[in-house]
């Protein structure tokens, strides 16, 4: 049978991912829902029209949904949920800041996609990302397996791109690697960072990689202070997009995901930014690489840090 995505939330986030989705032309179908009136049904609308110039078969479904499962039966059956409900930050903000008045949203929607698509794999994007990840899956109930967060695509993503910038290299000639939480905590992994399959720390000096991994952890924030109305969401629906298809495909690619570690890297019982091969059941196996001692102690202190927030929602 033909595969069916749904996006909750068709805010600037939702609905850049339901159109990279829809263009893939690997889905059946992608729903969008939102709890305001028309929105999803005008996008969907919209999203239709351009499949004659875009090229792509996939139905695009608009459904507004309520906070007790009103209008969910458009969810049914599919077998990925991304979950972007939510309030983005605005300048001055943090992620953090966002936690109370998201984890009320995450919690009511996570319940309805339990009741509605049990069996879907849920990639959670609604910020603060790692505990928004972890609510997921205790309102959900769902396998740790079958519920994921979107964070690390996005950092490597930024991360690689000043890389090149700075470089005057193409982009593909770049692969860095980001890890731990969305946030204060984001680690950056210069030791598994190259140009052209050269270690990046050859390629510039130590100061330069530690402005840019700087920049790096910043880079939301940067793009929240130009915007000044709300959050990035060009990368960030591209990264949730790309793990959506690893899904439906069963790639088996391996990606900086916010997973749950149960022993990797001596760390266990969290959701953290790690990698991970992604495929139908959602993390298939979480990928342990080569970190310098300072790298893994980092690694260590962003799984402390989460933990702490993470056992809060629970109670949220
Ligand atoms: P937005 O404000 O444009 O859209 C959010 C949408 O969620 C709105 O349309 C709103 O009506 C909808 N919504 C609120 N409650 C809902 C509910 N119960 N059910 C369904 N929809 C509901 O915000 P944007 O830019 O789309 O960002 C969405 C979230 O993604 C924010 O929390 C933001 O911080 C986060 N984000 C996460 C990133 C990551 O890397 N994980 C990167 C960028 C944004
Ligand atoms: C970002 O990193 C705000 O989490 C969002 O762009």
């Amino acid at each position: 049978m033909g595969k069916k995505v749904t996006v909750v939330g068709a805010g600037f986030y939702g609905s850049t991912t339901a159109q990279r989705l829809a263009e893939y032309d690997v889905f059946d179908t992608v729903v969008i829902t939102d709890i305001v009136e028309g929105k999803p049904a005008g996008l969907a609308l919209d999203l239709n029209q351009s499949r004659a110039i875009e090229g792509f078969e996939t139905k695009v479904v608009g459904a507004t949904t309520g906070p007790n499962g009103e209008g969910y039966e458009a969810i049914e059956g599919s077998d990925v949920v991304v979950i972007t409900a939510g309030l983005p930050r605005k300048p001055g903000m943090s992620r953090m800041d966002l936690l109370e008045t998201n984890a009320k949203i995450v919690r009511q929607v996570s319940e309805n996609v339990a009741k509605y698509a049990p069996n879907a794999v849920v990639i959670v994007v609604s910020n603060p990302l790692d505990e928004m990840t972890a609510l997921a899956q205790i309102a959900t109930q769902f396998p740790h397996n079958r519920v994921l967060g979107q964070a690390g695509m996005l950092d490597t993503a930024r991360f690689t791109n000043f890389v090149a910038e700075a470089l005057s290299v193409p982009v593909k000639s770049v692969k860095t690697l980001t890890l731990g939480s969305h946030g204060d905590t984001m680690v950056p992994v210069p030791s598994q960072s190259t140009v052209n399959g050269a270690p990046l720390r050859d390629a510039m000096p130590a100061e330069q990689i530690e402005e840019l991994v700087v920049k790096t952890r910043n880079g939301g924030a940067e793009v929240v202070a130009l915007l000044k109305t709300g959050s990035a969401y060009y990368a960030p629906s591209a990264a949730a997009a790309r793990m959506a298809k690893a899904v439906a495909e069963d790639s088996g690619e391996v990606m900086p995901v916010c997973a749950w570690v149960d022993g990797e890297y001596g760390i266990s019982g969290v959701y953290l930014g790690v990698e991970a091969a992604i495929g139908a059941e959602g993390v298939k196996r979480v990928v342990e690489t080569d970190l310098d001692a300072d790298e893994l102690a980092s690694l260590k202190e962003a799984a402390e840090a989460v933990r702490a927030k993470q056992a809060d929602v629970a109670s949220m």
